[in-house]
Formats: structure tokens, C-alpha cells, sequence
């Protein structure tokens, strides 16, 4: 069964005292109500608070996340967070190549394929953002941008590498707009990147791969875009800041 995941990506938000707050509290939430087996909480938080909030939370069902890694091994990058850094403090995941940091930070899906490389190096599971843009969507290009930041990014590697990829398709129009895709948009294109990958490796990699669906994902939408069949579950941004919300999102896996 395809793992489920309820994954809440924080940004730039929070102190460490907010963000250690909001991390009890979802503790809190599944010692009450413990997950299934196949469906798991991922925090994607600021570095500052990742070891912190890791001795917070029981691994058994919240993973905690970077939300981003350097692109080099290590060195003279001042500012920079290696992949290994944030191993050792005890993340399992890194969101990689969302959308803001292609916008801002300019990053390239050459750059995304190294930092993957990375993290699997260290053993830490990327969720690799994609996403087209309005333009790109009024256009009709939408298959054909995912597909290349798929291609460019993902697809060199082997089978086994793959197989710890968890993907999130996130338009970029409906990231923080309040404007997210419909439940046909969102499963139109999950489907059309699960067939991406049975053509790359196998029918059965693919139907094994988690791929998540991001942009003004809440409580309210959450329901019916989890309810598709090609839809594993959320990233979250701005209703995951929010205890309660985030928690109600948590049931609807
Ligand atoms: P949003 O952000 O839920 O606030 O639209 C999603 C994301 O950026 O991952």
C-alpha cells in the first residue's frame, strides 16, 4: 500500500517557541489518535528548529523535514546547510525544488538533480516540488513543464534511488492564493506522472511512489482532492501553521 502523507511545509514562519508549540500540539493530537501504518505527518520546518522539535516528536509517525539543502558536499559556502548537516540533526526528509526557491534563488532543475543526488546520499527522502506556472497553464503546457523538470531532475536515476522519491504537484498559480486546482486538474496530472514513471521504470514503481498534491490545499478542499485515486495526500503551507486545521487535514488522509 502507497504510503499517505499529511505534509506541512512552514516557510519562513515561526519562532522556535511557536513552532515547538505547534509540534507538541499534533503530537499530542496522534498519541490520541494514533495513524495507520501507512500514513505518516512530515513537518517541513526552518533548520533552527529541526533538532529541537526531532526530540518533540515520535518518529513512529511524524518525520520532520529541511526545506531545503546546498547543492555541494560541503566547504567554503558560507550560509550554505549540507545535506549531511541536516541528517545529523535528525530530519528524513528535504522538500526540494519548490517553487519559491526556483523563483528567488533562481534554482535550475540542474541544480535540483545534484541536490537530490544529495540527499540521497544521506539517506534522506526528497519531496521534489513540480509545478507549471498560470502562463504555462493558459498555454496548455502543463504536462510538458512537469514532464522536463521530471526528466531533468529525476529520471537519471536507477530504480531503487527512485523509490525514495515522494513527489508533490504544485501548480505554482495555486500556491498561496487561495486558489487551488480542482480535484480533476490535481488528478489529471497525478496520473499523468504516475504514467511518466511506469513508462521510466515499472507499473509497479509508480503505483508504489507517493505523490502529493500542494497550492491552498485546506481543510475544507482537502477531503475531495485526497479522495482521487492518483492523490496520496497534501503539502501544506499556510493552513498547516494553523494547530487545529492542520490536524483536521491529518483525519482527511
Ligand atoms: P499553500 O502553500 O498551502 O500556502 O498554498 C503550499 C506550498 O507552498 O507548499
Amino acid at each position: 500500500m502507497r504510503t499517505r502523507i499529511a505534509a506541512g511545509n512552514w516557510k519562513m514562519n515561526t519562532t522556535l517557541q511557536d513552532g515547538i508549540e505547534l509540534a507538541k500540539a499534533i503530537q499530542q493530537f496522534i498519541n490520541n489518535f494514533p495513524l495507520e501504518s501507512h500514513k505518516r505527518v512530515v513537518l517541513g520546518i526552518p533548520f533552527t528548529h529541526i533538532y529541537p522539535i526531532v526530540q518533540e516528536v515520535d518518529y513512529k509517525h511524524i518525520s520532520v523535514a529541511a526545506q531545503n539543502c546546498a547543492k555541494w558536499e560541503k566547504g567554503a559556502y558560507t550560509g550554505e546547510v549540507s545535506a549531511e548537516m541536516i541528517r545529523s540533526v535528525g530530519a528524513h526528509y528535504i522538500i526540494i525544488g519548490h517553487s519559491e526557491r526556483r523563483q528567488y534563488f533562481h534554482e535550475t532543475n540542474e541544480d535540483l538533480k545534484t541536490k537530490v543526488e544529495l540527499c540521497l546520499k544521506q539517506s534522506l527522502r526528497p519531496i521534489f516540488c513540480v509545478g507549471e506556472k498560470l502562463d504555462e497553464r493558459e498555454q496548455n503546457k502543463q504536462f510538458e513543464v512537469v514532464e522536463k523538470q521530471l526528466q531533468e531532475s529525476l529520471f537519471h536515476l536507477d530504480a531503487e534511488h527512485f523509490s525514495h522519491i515522494v513527489i508533490a504537484y504544485e501548480p505554482v498559480w495555486a500556491i498561496g492564493t487561495g486558489k487551488n486546482a480542482t480535484p480533476q486538474q490535481a488528478q489529471e496530472m497525478h496520473m499523468f506522472i504516475r504514467q511518466l514513471i511506469a513508462k521510466r521504470y515499472s507499473p509497479t514503481l509508480a503505483n508504489n511512489i507517493t505523490i502529493l498534491y500542494g497550492g491552498s490545499c485546506n481543510a475544507q478542499n482537502a477531503a475531495l482532492l485526497f479522495s482521487q485515486p492518483d492523490i496520496d495526500g497534501g503539502l501544506i503551507g499556510g493552513a498547516s501553521l494553523k494547530t487545529n486545521e492542520f490536524i483536521e487535514i491529518i483525519k482527511l488522509l
